[in-house]
């Protein structure tokens, strides 16, 4: 699918199935945006008191053959005081599902001038809410037969002239954007049959040889010069073999000190021999999420230009069981040194990360960010609504969070007091990887940390909302792309 600018002073002359303008309510009541020059063809076509602000309401008018457009969507935008990035993501969405109501391959969505983040912000917002709405997970079923269903081709942002500078860049950061979260919410939906560690780890080279990134992946031989046995003893329970992925964005050229991503690759998560419950099990294929968030935001900041030193570390396994499988009670080691009592094989995403950070120690980093599918604890606490941020370093949780609300994919903090960390205590073995029922994902977070060393790191848990319901207009049922937006988001907001 293809994003473009268009401006408003064109309107009249714009060819398009289906321009949509944003309904809002403000003190002097409910109104349309309207651009000037459709105004005069629509004076007959709808009456003003059907319109309502309820985000996602549509009143229809038909124009008929252009020059200009054939359709006008009047479509509920909410408060015009609450026309914000979020707002135009779901704004900009409802626009896609109504394209795709009527079976247009293209819409033009208009934002006015009242929204409260700058234009750019805006024209962004716009790009991500079109693009994200317009993807399907089709690849492995036959979708020929659904005779209602066209594929949108071509979604437009209209914004008025005054402004196309900053929103031709807005456009361009959001389609980029955008398409790096589907990239992810792809591999995310690839069963995991299909995406393996090694799978991943092609998708990652194939992705780096179009955009320009260095890419190096590690098999068992060179996991295990690393020292990686904390990864390599996950995966040793499955015949598939564990990947280590490390791309490399090289934006700035005076060689400062890398942002890291790290993000968990684990392509299916059976429990091991501590075997999770059946039901659901099948959910477990999103277990690489943070990972593919990882690749996809490094594809958005290799495209974007970003001029900082980016890398992004996958670490990926299965977690299986054969009769090599890790069992509980084993003591395993780790590239860091220390060893650790595996006391549940479920606990396996903590294992395969604690190398992963270990190994971007060795990058002396600027800052260690890491994401991962790691506890259901974690939706206990916040539900679907936010991911869980911890870290050792105040203002690196608080940028993520102020990245978390620019890029609509938000986080919330919790404590990593070194109260917590006795929960990891071991009598055996330096520490256990599980720390109890309480405060599952506190104790998770204690447990990476042993990992980084003296770095400024933190970390996402984003078990509840790298898939789901898909209950916003831009999303659907399945995978997320979480927190894809959110990681460029930060980097981007590490410039200068
Ligand atoms: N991948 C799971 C966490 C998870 C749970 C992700 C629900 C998505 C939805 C992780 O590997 C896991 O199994 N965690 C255990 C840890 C426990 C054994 C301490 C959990 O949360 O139950
Ligand atoms: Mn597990
Ligand atoms: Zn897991």
């Amino acid at each position: 699918m293809d994003v473009r600018l268009i401006s408003s002073a064109d309107v009249a002359d714009h060819d398009t199935p289906l321009l949509v303008l944003p309904v809002h309510a403000s003190e002097d009541g409910v109104s349309a945006v309207i651009p000037k020059g459709v105004a005069p063809r629509l004076t007959d076509t709808y009456t003003a008191d059907d319109l309502k602000s309820r985000p996602g309401h549509a009143v229809w008018a038909y124009l008929g053959e252009g020059p200009g457009p054939r359709r006008v969507l009047f479509l509920g935008a909410g408060p015009l005081r609450e026309f914000d990035a979020e707002a135009i993501r779901r704004f900009a969405g409802y626009a896609v599902r109504s394209a795709e109501a009527v079976g247009v391959p293209t819409v033009t969505a208009y934002l006015g001038s009242a929204w409260s983040a700058g234009a750019e912000r805006a024209a962004q917002a716009a790009a991500e809410g079109g693009t994200l709405a317009a993807w399907r997970f089709t690849e492995m079923r036959d979708v020929s037969s659904e005779k209602d269903h066209t594929e949108l081709s071509d979604f437009e942002v209209m914004m008025d002239a005054e402004v196309v500078g900053d929103a031709e860049r807005g456009v361009a950061s959001g389609g980029a954007i955008g398409r790096a979260a589907n990239f992810a919410r792809t591999l995310q939906s690839r069963p995991g049959n299909v995406a393996t560690p090694s799978h991943l780890a092609d998708e990652a080279v194939r992705m780096a040889g179009e955009r320009g990134l260095e890419v190096t992946v590690m098999g068992p031989e060179e996991l295990r010069r690393e020292n990686m046995h904390a990864l390599l003893s996950v995966a040793q329970g499955s015949d598939e073999e564990a990947r280590l992925i490390v791309l490399r964005h090289r934006g700035d050229p005076a060689g400062g000190a890398p942002l890291v991503l790290v993000g968990k690759g684990l392509t299916f998560d059976s429990g091991g021999i501590s075997i999770k419950p059946a039901k659901g099990m099948e959910d477990m294929i999103f277990d690489m999420s943070g990972g593919a968030a990882v690749i996809g935001a490094m594809q958005a900041i290799a495209e974007l230009g970003v001029p900082l030193n980016v890398v992004g570390i996958v670490p990926s396994s299965e977690n299986l069981i054969n009769g090599r499988a890790m069992k509980p009670g084993d003591i395993i080691a780790s590239r860091e040194g220390k060893t650790i009592e595996v006391v549940n094989t479920d606990a396996e995403g903590r294992l395969i990360l604690a190398d992963a950070l270990s190994y971007a120690q060795g990058l002396e980093p600027a800052a260690i960010v890491d994401c991962a599918t790691l506890t259901g604890a974690v939706v206990m606490a916040l539900g679907h609504h936010a991911a869980a941020v911890l870290g050792t370093d105040d203002d690196l949780v608080r940028e993520l969070q102020n990245a978390g609300d620019e890029s609509g994919e938000r986080c919330w903090p919790l404590p990593l007091w070194d109260e917590y960390r006795r929960q990891l205590d071991s009598d055996v073995a330096d520490l256990v990887n599980v720390g109890g029922r309480a405060a599952g994902t506190i104790t998770a977070a204690c447990f990476l940390r042993e990992f980084v060393g003296d770095y400024s790191w933190a970390h996402l848990d984003v078990a509840g909302m790298a898939y789901g319901e898909g209950k916003q207009s831009y999303q659907r049922k399945g995978a997320a792309g979480f927190p894809t937006r959110l990681l460029v988001e930060w980097v981007r907001s590490r410039v200068g």
